[in-house]
Parts: C-alpha cells; sequence; structure tokens
C-alpha cells in the first residue's frame, strides 16, 4: 500500500517573471518540462491519488498533464488568493484520510530519494506536519523557518512580512511538506489574509497547528540545490545547468566518455551505452539511443536518432534518423527525419538526406541531396549529385540498385530508377530508367572549337600560354 494518500501540486501562478506568453511550468529542461521534471521525481513514491491546482495557462496545462501524468487530477483556481487557497480547492475536492504531500510545481531539481528520507523521517518521528527546509547561502525572498525549540517550527514568515531579524534567518521553507489530512482539514479553513501581499498563505497552517496542539516538524534537507524554485529565466537556466551536470555524471558513471560535461547537453530520456564517446558542444535529445563504441562530436546534434555500434558522427545534424553499424556521417551532415543509413554507409560532408534509405556500404561523399530514395548496398553517389524529387506541386520516389556508381553532378529526375550494377555519365540529368549494368548519359555532347582563343582573345595571357603550348590559330 503507498505511504501517500494525496500529492498536490501547486501549478495555479502567473509565473509573471518569466516574460513568456506560455506557462512557466511548461517550460523545458532536459526535453521535459518543468513539471514533468518534478512528477518525475514523485513517481516512485507511487502516492494513491496526484492533483494538480492549475490557473494561469490552464488549457495548456491540463493538455500537457493528459500526454505526461494521465492519472493526475486538475483542480482549477480561478481566482489566484494564494498557496493556501489552491491547498484549500484541492482538499476539498479529495475525500480520504492519511498522508498529504504538497509541493510547488516550479521545483524540477528535487530528487526522489530526498522526498523518500523527507517522508521516512517525517514517518519514524510521527509527525503531524513536517516542512522540508534549507539552509541558502543567500534566502532572500524565501519563507524563513522560525524555531521553536530543536525542530519544532513556531511559524514560518514570509520575506515580505518578516521583521529585520528574522531576516536574518538563514533556514528557509522549500515549499514541500507532509501532513497529516485530517489535522491539515481542521486548520486549512482557518486561514487568513491579514498579510502584506493580502493573499492566503499555506504556510499559515504551521503556526495555526501550533494553536492546536499540534507540532509542525522542520526536515532539513542536505542538498539546498535541490530546492531552488524557477521564477525566471536566469533560474531557468541555473537548474538546467544542475539537470544537465546530473545526467552527464549518471552517464559517465555507466562508462561513457563526455570530453567537456559542460558544454554536452543530454535528454533525460536518452539511452547511451558504454564505451561511447561524446565530443564537446554536443546535444543528443528526445528518445536517442546511442550503442556503445559511438563516437558523436564534435558540434553534433542528434534528436530521436539510433546510432548502431562504432558509427561516427562529427560536425552534424541529425533528426529521427538510424545509423547503423559502423557508418560514417559528416563533417557539415544534415540527417533529417526519415534517414536510414545501413552498415558501414556513409554520409560525408555537405550532404542532405531526407526519407532516404542508403544500403550496406553505399557512400554520398560529397556535396549532394539524397531526397526520397531507396538506394542499395555498395553503391557510390558522386559528388554534387541531387535527387531531384519535387516536381514543383509532388513528391516523387528514386531507386538505385546495387553497385551503381552515379556520376558526379548527376541529377536524377525523379520518378526514376537506375538498375543494380549501372553507371550515369557525370554532369548527367537523368530522367529516363537506366537499365542495369548500363550507363546513362543525359547530356550535350563536348564540342572542342580549335583556336579560339588565339583569334578571339588575341592579346589576353591565356593565348600566350596557348601558343607557348604549341597550339595554332
Ligand atoms: C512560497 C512560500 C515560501 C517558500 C517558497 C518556496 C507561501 C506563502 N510561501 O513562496 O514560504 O519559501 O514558496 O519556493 O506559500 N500558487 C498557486 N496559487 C496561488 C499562488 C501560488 O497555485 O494562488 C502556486 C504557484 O504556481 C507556485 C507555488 O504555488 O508553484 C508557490 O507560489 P509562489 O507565488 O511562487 O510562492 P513564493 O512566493 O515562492
Ligand atoms: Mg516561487
Amino acid at each position: 500500500m503507498s505511504k501517500i494518500e494525496l500529492v498536490i501540486v501547486l501549478a495555479a501562478g502567473e509565473g509573471t517573471r518569466m516574460k513568456s506568453k506560455n506557462s512557466k511550468v511548461l517550460h523545458e529542461i532536459a526535453g521535459r518540462s518543468i513539471i514533468q521534471n518534478l512528477l518525475a521525481a514523485v513517481a516512485p513514491l507511487s502516492p494513491k491519488n496526484l492533483t494538480v491546482v492549475v490557473g494561469a495557462h490552464k488549457d495548456e496545462v491540463i493538455d500537457h498533464l493528459a500526454k505526461v501524468a494521465p492519472k493526475a487530477k486538475t483542480v482549477f483556481q480561478d481566482k489566484r488568493n494564494g498557496t493556501g487557497g489552491a491547498a484549500q480547492l484541492a482538499l476539498a475536492e479529495h475525500k480520504g484520510d492519511g498522508t498529504i504531500l504538497i509541493l510547488a510545481g516550479d521545483t524540477p531539481l528535487l530528487t526522489t530519494q530526498t522526498l523518500q528520507e523527507f517522508l521516512a523521517v517525517h514517518q519514524s518521528e510521527k509527525n503531524i506536519a513536517s516542512v522540508l527546509t534549507a539552509l541558502l547561502p543567500d534566502p532572500t525572498g524565501y519563507g524563513r523557518i522560525v524555531r521553536r525549540e530543536g525542530s519544532v517550527i513556531l511559524k514560518i514568515i514570509e520575506e515580505k512580512d518578516a521583521t529585520e531579524s528574522e531576516k536574518e534567518i538563514d533556514e528557509i521553507n522549500t515549499g514541500v511538506y507532509l501532513f497529516d489530512i485530517k489535522a491539515l482539514r481542521e486548520v486549512i479553513g482557518k486561514l487568513k489574509n491579514d498579510n502584506s501581499q493580502k493573499e492566503l498563505y499555506l504556510t499559515d497552517a504551521i503556526s495555526l497547528l501550533n494553536s492546536n496542539g499540534d507540532n509542525a516538524h522542520a526536515i532539513l534537507s542536505n542538498d539546498y540545490t535541490e530546492t531552488l524554485g524557477i521564477n525566471d529565466r536566469t533560474q531557468l537556466a541555473e537548474c538546467a545547468a544542475i539537470i544537465r551536470d546530473r545526467i552527464n555524471n549518471q552517464h559517465m558513471l555507466n562508462g561513457v566518455t563526455i570530453i567537456d560535461p559542460t558544454t554536452t547537453w543530454i535528454d533525460a530520456d536518452v539511452k547511451i551505452e558504454s564505451d561511447v564517446v561524446i565530443y564537446p558542444s554536443t546535444s543528443i535529445t528526445g528518445e536517442s539511443k546511442v550503442k556503445s563504441g559511438a563516437i558523436i562530436g564534435p558540434r553534433t546534434t542528434l534528436n530521436s536518432c539510433t546510432v548502431a555500434e562504432g558509427a561516427k558522427i562529427i560536425e552534424s545534424n541529425c533528426t529521427e534518423s538510424e545509423i547503423g553499424k559502423d557508418a560514417k556521417v559528416g563533417p557539415f551532415t544534415y540527417l533529417r527525419k526519415g534517414t536510414v543509413l545501413e552498415n558501414e554507409s556513409k554520409a560525408g560532408a555537405f550532404v542532405e538526406v531526407k526519407n532516404s534509405t542508403l544500403g550496406k556500404g553505399s557512400k554520398v561523399n560529397h556535396l549532394s541531396y539524397v531526397g526520397d530514395a531507396q538506394i542499395g548496398e555498395e553503391t557510390n553517389i558522386g559528388a554534387a549529385t541531387v535527387f531531384v524529387n519535387y516536381d514543383g506541386e509532388k513528391k516523387h520516389q528514386t531507386k538505385i540498385g546495387n553497385q551503381v556508381r552515379i556520376g558526379s553532378n548527376t541529377m536524377l529526375v525523379a520518378p526514376v530508377t537506375v538498375g543494380d550494377g549501372a553507371y550515369t555519365a557525370a554532369g548527367s540529368v537523368i530522367n529516363e530508367d537506366v537499365p542495369a549494368g548500363a550507363i546513362g548519359i543525359g547530356r550535350a555532347r563536348q564540342v572542342n572549337i580549335l583556336g579560339w582563343v588565339l583569334r578571339k582573345r588575341k592579346e589576353s595571357k591565356s593565348a600566350a600560354a596557348a601558343k607557348k603550348a604549341g597550339a595554332k590559330e
């Protein structure tokens, strides 16, 4: 049975300081929204019920929760009258008794371990109420913990309501609480807005409990960085850097070499096997999977790509692509959605590939566009080849067989097929199928007009050079 009856996440606030058209809790870190990061930390506690209080941008937040936390219930706080008001609404919707965990939606750094330790102390001490606290180097802006004796909290005083001596206190309220639901129900209706912000403060529940003879206890967190909240873009960047370091450290502990962890950004859901090497300024995002021995970077972006053993990707941008075993990509290569590079194939410098398969051992080494193509095995696509897939209205397919040699600067005008072992002559425009073993030549025949430079450019340096070489008029 779960130890937690109900989790309430407070996420109705306006997020004014983000200066954003979008909801604060939907801004992303490591490929997950801020609130999703928090919910991922809460999930292993397996609460029986989860309620998110929504307000500002409620439709977006509700849509997002339907995707990332389909079991979450949402409660709408129309009038943002404070954290106490938000908690009142969520509690009114819930019938059961037991332990309730309350958190703010904008604290994505909290870890499952910290929440579990907090719960363990709360339960072993048989507390009615516990507040997760932290000692901050700069506590400005946070609610301060005024202790009565030992761990017992007399009250929590908000910065805006604090006296000068209360502001000296460096132990702060992280906004994470555990309560016995019954005890909280008894006091939550008694909150008053007689404070500088004219809001109902959830924190006032602590002193109300005291006057009922119930004590709230401070439980100090070991790592204050976990409790940082996001109110503006500077804090968003600070929290993102902390999450980046956590993710990178985990990969390094698993045997991945990360040459420069400060410039390597890996999303939370990416899977990387041991003995992968990642060079600086690289991002690996979305649902990417990288197998052992692959070498990625420098300056490479992989978004939802799969990379097989031993593949090398240098200075490239790849999205929703599959890169086979020992395949090579880059430098300066753009792999778009639907690219499949089979084992030992290569997409080289200044090559763009979209919705195409390059068979085993085939190569597109330089300066080419490959769109909507199926290319067989051991085929070579010469430099500056373009798969002309668009007729101005529709996209068409090109099919190239095995062991084909496409000459440099060939335009393959789709739909077109080149059979196994066929060639195309350099500079050809191929708009008819080339049968197996044939060479397709689609260009004007060359004509040399002898002596032309000597007659038409008489005084030029070219004419002098030609004469020296024995050319005649
Ligand atoms: C709150 C605490 C403060 C603590 C700090 C920790 C109170 C009165 N103060 O202050 O002691 O140090 O968090 O970060 O609780 N929200 C709603 N509805 C509202 C108002 C807020 O859902 O009407 C949500 C916000 O979206 C946010 C959370 O509650 O996720 C906290 O609100 P915020 O305004 O950020 O409170 P702080 O001033 O940070
Ligand atoms: Mg806040």
